[in-house]
């Protein structure tokens, strides 16, 4: 027998970023977790089947957050005056390095995932620590969670504290040892993740970029995120024709699939790389603009047909609901407009569809209500005096501009109710 779940309410999603498809007062049926379609009324073959009925609620797709640190969640909103190499020095390194201990893994990890659930984002992209133990410990409080995340512990072997890097095989022993343990889960999978160039040997890339392609994994680091930062790579990687051919030489662009935090600075090589490689960027821009990195091009990727998805960057970023991301997309494009008026400022169903179906591209069918797609939902509940007043579009609008966990009153992963 097929597991059936027919749910009530106004449903909207975007197909496409140009607009919101809206469904009044209709019954979406969900088969086996996935989208079976959405009707005016139940149709006679689902008669009888369990119903939800959320009456004058929004049912949304959830959100994904393809970038995001777990072990930086309390430091959120903290050194936010500071430039990322300092933050990262200042703040970051000490509070990571608490991840080697269990104890304190499992305690924070899940104070974050509760958070990160209760704000709606069902699908993520997470950097645990280096710690080879505290990243196990995000994997078993994520499973719990019944959310769906690739994970991965962060590979550094140089240019950090002597308390956080680890020796080159060291880190990869860790790493594979975590590949074995989880790549057979269904939902909460491992990713190749060195931190970033700056803290990598060419020797603990070239192993990493061979693990990704041994065991067909995902990879996920941090791109061109920080003038400082693009130099100090020049320098450390001589050879590199750019920061983008760092990772590509090693197989860890775009030859499994890769998703890059940041990319603002990308040269014409480096975008047609991107593209080529079919990569996805995660564009973080209350991250970009906390630690002064500068602001993503996102139209002009747009327009060459770039893949983006939306990232917190918790603790870059300081708000981990992802509707804060959509905002700030919109806001960022609406400056870079008022110098350039070629550059179309994003509009709310781009900034939506970036944080729904684009990052749930990743995941694979995520991110919409259409046919086959992983029934993945927020059940919204605004106040009954805004909900008569304004159309469905509007009230989306205004929770992402406005809303936060508090009206969020349902979650569902794969069809079935968190
Ligand atoms: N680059 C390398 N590490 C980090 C990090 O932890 N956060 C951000 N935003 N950028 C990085
Ligand atoms: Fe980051």
């Amino acid at each position: 027998m097929k597991n059936v779940l027919i749910v009530k309410g106004h449903f909207i999603y975007t197909k496409t970023p140009e607009r919101f498809e809206v469904y009044e007062s209709s019954c979406l049926v969900s088969v086996d977790g996935k989208v079976e379609g959405i009707y005016p009324v139940i149709p006679d073959r689902f008669k009888g089947c369990p119903v939800h009925d959320y009456g004058n609620r929004l049912v949304i797709p959830g959100f994904v957050d393809l970038h995001l640190h777990a072990a930086q969640f309390f430091q959120s909103g903290i050194g936010m005056t500071k430039q990322l190499l300092d933050w990262l020095s200042d703040y970051t390194f000490d509070l990571e390095r608490e991840f080697q201990n269990r104890k304190f893994a499992r305690e924070a990890y899940t104070c974050f995932a509760e958070k990160l659930v209760a704000c709606g984002t069902l699908r993520a992209c997470i950097f645990a620590s280096s710690s080879t133990a505290g990243t196990e410990e995000l994997f078993e409080v994520l499973k719990e969670k019944r959310i769906g995340a690739y994970v991965g512990k962060v590979n550094m072997d140089r240019n950090a504290p002597d308390f956080i890097i680890e020796t080159t095989e060291e880190s990869l022993r860790g790493t594979k040892y975590l590949i074995e343990k989880y790549q057979g889960e269904n939902r909460v999978k491992p990713i190749i993740t060195p931190r970033f160039a700056p803290t990598s040997t060419p020797e603990l890339l070239k192993g990493l970029g061979d693990l990704a392609v041994k065991y067909d994994l995902p990879v996920q680091s941090h791109l061109s995120e920080n003038m400082d930062e693009i130099r100090w790579v020049q320098d450390l990687f001589k050879g590199a024709k750019n920061y983008s051919d760092v990772y590509f030489k090693n197989n860890l662009f775009g030859q499994t699939k890769t998703v890059m935090a940041h990319g603002i600075y990308l040269d014409d090589d480096e975008k047609a790389l991107v593209k080529k490689m079919d990569l996805m960027l995660a564009h973080c821009p209350d991250s970009n603009i906390n630690v002064r990195s500068g602001i993503m091009p996102v139209r002009t990727y747009l327009d060459m047909g770039i893949k983006i998805g939306l990232g917190s960057d918790i603790a870059g970023g300081h708000k981990i609901g992802l509707n804060e991301a959509m905002v700030r997309a919109i806001q960022l494009s609406k400056l870079l407009n008022l110098e350039n008026d070629k550059l179309k400022p994003l509009t709310v169903s781009e900034a939506f569809y970036m944080g729904t179906k684009s990052g749930g591209s990743f995941f694979g069918k995520i991110g919409s209500f259409e046919k086959k797609f992983c029934f993945d939902a927020l059940v919204l509940e605004d106040d009954p005096m805004i909900a008569q007043r304004y159309s469905l579009e509007d009230r989306l609008e205004k929770f992402i501009y406005a809303g936060d966990d508090r009206n969020i009153c349902a979650r569902y992963v794969e069809g079935k109710k968190l």
